[in-house]
């Protein structure tokens, strides 16, 4: 069976209280059964991990590389900032997805900028939790 590791960045554990008007109020655990629905009908495993340190999301994509077979990622605020979550990208080859709750495009300009995008076999977002799923869709039929 294919394994696909899921990380969300940080801040995603408050979905749902976050900035709802530009999140929503669909929380985490709600996205995460929705993946979790997908997988189960595609026939590929999960691992979901959330969390708001950025050398455990390197750690964590440095380990993967010989245990998934491909990466999607909500980089969240490290999207704009972390060159060491783009490397740990670049040097483990997994096919990587971004995702993207928010069109970052339309939003404030600090986040106009992705240092993952360069890295990723593709971007979806602006979509709400429907990013992830399409992301999650195309990144089966890559793997
Ligand atoms: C986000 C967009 C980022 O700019 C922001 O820092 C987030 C969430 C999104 O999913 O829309 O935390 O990645």
């Amino acid at each position: 069976m294919k394994k696909i590791l899921v990380i969300h960045g940080p801040n995603l554990d408050m979905l749902g209280q976050r900035e709802p008007a530009v999140y929503g109020r669909t929380t985490l655990k709600q996205i995460n059964d929705g993946l979790g629905k997908i997988a189960k009908k595609k026939k590929v495993a999960l691992k979901i991990i959330q969390s708001n340190h950025e050398g455990k999301i390197v750690d964590l994509i440095g380990k993967a590389k010989n245990k998934f077979h491909g990466l999607l990622i909500n980089p969240a605020a490290y999207t704009h900032t972390s060159v060491a979550i783009r490397d740990a990208i670049a040097a483990s080859g997994i096919i990587t997805i971004e995702v993207h709750l928010s069109n970052i495009y339309s939003r404030e300009e600090f986040r106009h900028k992705s240092l993952i995008s360069p890295v990723a076999k593709g971007t979806i977002l602006g979509f709400g939790p429907k990013s992830y799923f399409l992301g999650l869709e195309a990144l089966i039929d890559l793997i």
